[in-house]
């Protein structure tokens, strides 16, 4: 049989997964022995905090816990989301209608194309983005429309471009802020606008909160869901990888319009059994952690973001301070290929990156740099590039 001929079209316009080829590159140049500085992946090295993991512990023991989760997620959890957007956001979230409970963000925020795009339909995309945007629309049957991000726009997408006959068949509007890749952050008047513009073209917004609370400056991210109508419009997906360390966990939520929620449960449950009770538990504590534990997370990203960014100034790499998330991206000098560029720094330096056309059209000319290694690495990384000849 021709398996090639078989796979659907779908699969076969997705093109290359960007971090599936890092991990490609960097295996062969482990394989040389080299030692390997990964800034590539969006993956955290600073563990979850000692009563997340002795909650979980405790949870294992229980056998009831064992068994089959419920769908949408234990009420416990649920309870615990919505005191903590309360308590966070000053939001009225009904833990019954208004939340649901997700193995990832990166699942809800790809199947929830199913609940809303039928073949040929449109998404609206930010470029560069976090790649599962684009291909969860794609596997939808959509056609993702970029959004580029642009610098000279604080990185925030321009909607007066957008024409209206664009729009006619468009039924989602993803954002993520605190931004992966740039960094940046959302204000108030950016997210009203992004609200009342789609609810002017009947658009569903999906708002990424997976760095909600990685900020910096003493600056905090603001939800979507407390501005003027976003109520009617809006799915806000939060995770708990980045700001408790539980990445490997898969564990994620989305709160917002009921009907919105109900419509993604009808997807969940046709392809999800629910999340192990045992994480949830566990989870319940990590949303009653104190604002200083999380400071702690913040000043370690902030103390990391400082290292890389002076040393990349230092050597005329034009980057601006991210505001947030636990990501620089950088300008390549000398207008050089993305691609190029993080080939030669795995080859040359042992350093691995992200090539920002992998995240985006408008990522190119650009490297993303993980925080994810403590100062004294980021530091070599640095002085490893020091040798590089652009
Ligand atoms: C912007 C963004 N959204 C979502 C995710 C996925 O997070 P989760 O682990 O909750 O699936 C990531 C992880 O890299 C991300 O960078």
């Amino acid at each position: 049989m021709d398996i090639e001929n078989r796979i659907s079209s779908r699969l076969r316009s997705l093109g290359g997964y960007v971090f599936h080829e890092i991990a490609e590159a960097k295996k062969r140049a482990e394989a040389l022995g080299k030692d390997i500085i990964d800034l590539g992946g969006g993956n955290p090295d600073l563990p979850p905090h000692p009563k997340i993991v002795e909650a979980l512990k405790k949870a294992a023991d229980v056998p009831e816990n064992h068994r089959h989760p419920v769908y949408q997620g234990i009420a416990e959890l649920r309870e615990a989301v919505s005191a903590w957007m309360k308590r966070r956001f000053d939001l009225d979230i009904d833990p019954e209608s208004d939340v649901w409970i997700l193995t990832g963000s990166k699942e809800g925020l790809s199947l929830v194309n199913w609940a809303f795009i039928d073949p040929g339909d449109r998404a609206l995309v930010p470029d560069p983005a976090y790649p599962p945007f684009r291909r969860g629309v794609m596997l939808a049957g959509g056609e993702p429309m970029l959004m580029p991000l642009l610098m000279e726009n604080r990185w925030l997408p321009d909607f007066e471009p957008i024409k209206k006959e664009d729009l006619s068949n468009a039924k989602l509007l993803f954002l993520n802020y605190p931004n992966n890749p740039t960094g940046a952050l959302a204000d108030r008047e950016f997210l009203q606008k992004a609200v009342d513009f789609a609810k002017e073209n009947e658009l569903v917004i999906c708002q990424d909160m997976a760095y909600s609370e990685i900020t910096f400056d003493n600056t905090r991210s603001e939800s979507i869901l407390t501005v003027d109508g976003a109520k009617e419009n809006c799915l806000e997906f939060f995770s708990f990888s980045k700001t408790y360390g539980m990445t490997g966990w898969r564990l994620g939520f989305v709160a917002g319009n009921s009907k919105l929620i109900d419509a993604l449960r009808q997807v969940e449950v046709s392809v999800h059994s629910g999340v192990f009770h045992v994480l949830q538990k566990a989870a319940c504590v990590a949303l009653s952690l104190e604002e200083k534990d999380i400071d702690e997370t913040r000043r370690t990203y902030q103390g990391r973001r400082d290292v890389l960014v002076k040393g990349l100034r230092d050597l005329e790499w034009e980057v601006k301070n991210p505001k947030g998330s636990i990501f620089v991206w950088a300008k390549i000098p000398y207008g050089l290929d993305s691609k190029k560029t993080a080939n030669m720094l795995i080859e040359k330096c042992g350093i691995v990156t992200t090539p920002g056309v992998g995240l985006g059209p408008s990522g190119e000319g650009y490297l993303r740099f993980s925080l994810i290694v403590d100062k004294g690495r980021l530091k070599q990384a640095v002085d490893r590039m020091k040798l590089l000849e652009l």
